[in-house]
């Protein structure tokens, strides 16, 4: 998943480019580069790393049509030679692309079997070569003639040396879109790279290829539509992204909330406007990373509170051949960017079988927000570090009133009980973020956790999310080895990881789980492991057996886990900050997964 911009202007683009680039960097930021055009030909400047080490090589130039690509890297290592722009061997072509081509090595071998002609491992130069192969004077049919050898996905702008005034673009499978300004069109992976100068944008669709100049908004104005740029996200007083969302979490949950959950009940627009999704057999959740963990704590909720029976499934286990579509549930797409592949390409199958979509999405004008059949907004505002946190709550939060929607009337005593509960989540959280703020215990468990360099998180029931999603924050932000089981899968064979000092750590809400979770926590202490308790905080009982607690604020079982997985944020963002490393941007990730 990587990030593309172009502009075609009367105004100078390089700086342009550039901020648009810093606006994409969620979707990848192993490498950066952009190509300027005009009479002169194509100008190319590339970096590895963030787009910053980009700019201070770009020069101060009069161009006012470019191209640029802020990259995760899909095929190639991360340098210089595999950055983007790609350009064919004359440098006359030069080419950026979002997607991954499936049958680049046997297009690479067809074009130049020594391999000579290829400066890197990139499926995206292949293209670039394509393109010049096919390349007699028409710009429009040598791109439509390469593309026609490809089968994957793209996202691509191409610029013609020959041609100074245009860009040329084409969209299967990875978004674009275009923005309209004064007399000027930019050309992105998303619309809100380009908020600052557009107003209107037209949503580019599979299969579309055309070329892009001043002037040619008439020809595409029925496509348009006005857009409105999302908040500004900008950090505060906070020292990342990533502490400012856990932070916000209170006031999240609260908006995520209001207007749908209150004393006399629960009001959704997207189950009024769409009765028929009460009556449905099943729910299925589609979901990756995070977002499949709240699915599942999500689950949880429908089948306790709605009686309907209610599953998660990983997106990415969705494919034709997973499991049967049943067009009589419905289809829950939970995603905080709207964009992962995986879960676009779920819900299309589900649509495509003739069953109700719900997207439960984050980001408005979201790929999976326009395509699903309705739509339930978390309201969590835009969520920049990689490492998602509000977003996970803020979906939890909003399947908890959906499961109460789904419920209807008369309300059950879970569904009051449940009810009332959510409706005090924003203080319960706060409350927790209180007691954890400045935690010495946090700090410790984290040395813990980074000198063993290992972690074994467990929990049952609901809790069982929370121990997977404190497995991957500590993955994702410190490269700290851990694993998540179910705590009852522990004596079946995970128990043999632990050893004396290991570090364990355990969810012990109050629940139907807790004596069972008791006698886990004997049962590691008895191998020597060191025990990290995630409990409430006036439960002695757990805390006469633990080295360490974590405390989180009771609520009802079913939404234990909006509260429960505050100690795991901080825990992950406090071993990344001891281990000295990037918080917002960790290695090798990306906010937005937008390839297969
Ligand atoms: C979460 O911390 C990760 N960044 C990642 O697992 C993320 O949740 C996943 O890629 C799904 O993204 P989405 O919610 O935007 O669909």
């Amino acid at each position: 998943m990587c990030g593309i911009v172009g502009f075609v202007g009367n105004r100078p683009c390089s700086g342009l480019l550039l901020e648009g680039l810093s606006r994409l960097e969620y979707r990848g930021y192993d490498s950066a580069g952009i190509g300027l055009l005009g009479p002169d030909g194509l100008v190319i400047r590339r970096a590895v790393g963030r787009v910053a080490a980009l700019a201070s090589l770009v020069p101060e130039s009069e161009h006012t049509v470019g191209l640029g690509h802020t990259r995760w890297a899909t095929h190639g290592g991360l340098e210089v030679r595999n950055a983007h722009p790609h350009c064919d061997r004359t440098g006359r072509i030069a080419v950026v692309h979002n997607g991954i081509i499936d049958n680049a090595d046997a297009l690479r071998a067809r074009l130049d079997p020594t391999g000579a002609a290829f400066i890197s491992d990139t499926d995206t130069e292949v293209i670039a070569h394509l393109i010049a192969q096919a390349y007699t004077g028409d710009p429009m049919a040598a791109l439509q003639q390469a593309i026609g050898h490809l089968q994957g996905t793209w996202g691509l702008v191409v610029a013609f040396a020959d041609h100074p005034g245009r860009l040329f673009v084409a969209r299967y499978g990875s978004p674009l879109v275009l923005g309209f300004g004064d007399d000027e069109v930019f050309v992105a992976s998303d619309a809100q790279a380009i908020a600052r100068w557009v107003d209107q944008v037209v949503h580019l669709e599979d299969g579309d290829q055309l070329e892009i100049r001043q002037g040619m908004f008439a020809s595409i104005a029925c496509r348009a539509v006005p857009f409105h740029a999302a908040e500004e996200a900008d950090m505060g007083v906070h020292r990342c992204f990533m502490v400012k969302e856990i932070l916000e979490q209170p006031r999240v949950l609260t908006n995520a909330l209001v207007g749908r959950v209150s004393d006399r009940g629960v009001q959704l627009a997207c189950l009024v406007d769409h009765p028929s999704m009460r009556d449905v057999s099943s729910v299925v959740l589609l979901a990756c990373g995070t977002s499949f963990h709240a699915a599942s704590v999500g689950a949880r909720l429908i089948e306790r509170v709605a009686h309907i029976p209610a599953v998660a499934k990983l997106a990415s286990e969705f494919s034709t051949d997973g499991p049967m579509v049943d067009p009589r549930a419905l289809y829950i797409a939970v995603s905080q960017s709207g964009e992962t592949y995986d879960t676009l390409e779920a819900l299309r199958r589900a649509k495509g079988c003739g069953a109700a979509t719900l997207g439960v999405v984050n980001t408005v004008d979201s790929s999976i927000a326009r395509e699903a059949d309705a739509g339930l907004f978390v309201h969590a505002g835009p969520e920049v570090a990689v490492a998602s946190t509000k977003a996970f709550t803020a979906q939890i939060a909003t399947l908890g009133a959906l499961a109460l929607g789904l419920a209807g009337k008369p309300e059950s005593g879970v569904a009051v009980a449940v009810r009332k509960s959510l409706m005090a989540l924003p203080d319960a959280v706060e409350s927790t973020l209180e007691r954890l703020r400045d935690s010495a215990a946090v700090t410790m468990a984290c040395r813990w956790i980074v000198d063993a360099n290992y972690a074994l998180f467990l929990g049952r029931g609901p809790s069982r999310h929370v121990a997977e999603e404190g497995s991957l924050k500590l993955k994702e932000l410190s490269y700290v080895p851990c694993d998540a089981y179910a705590a009852g899968e522990m004596k079946h064979g995970p128990i043999a990881m632990l050893k004396k000092g290991t570090p364990v750590v355990v969810v012990v809400p109050r629940d139907e789980h807790r004596t069972h979770m008791l006698a886990n926590i004997a049962e590691v202490r008895a191998r020597g492991a060191r025990v990290i308790a995630l409990c409430e905080p006036d439960d002695v009982e757990v805390a006469r057996h633990a080295d360490l607690v974590l405390p989180f604020d009771s609520t009802h079982s079913c939404l234990s886990p909006v509260l429960s997985v505050l100690p795991m944020q901080f825990l992950a963002f406090r071993a990344a900050e001891l281990l000295g490393l990037d918080v917002d941007k960790p290695r090798n990730l990306a906010k937005s997964v937008t390839v297969a």
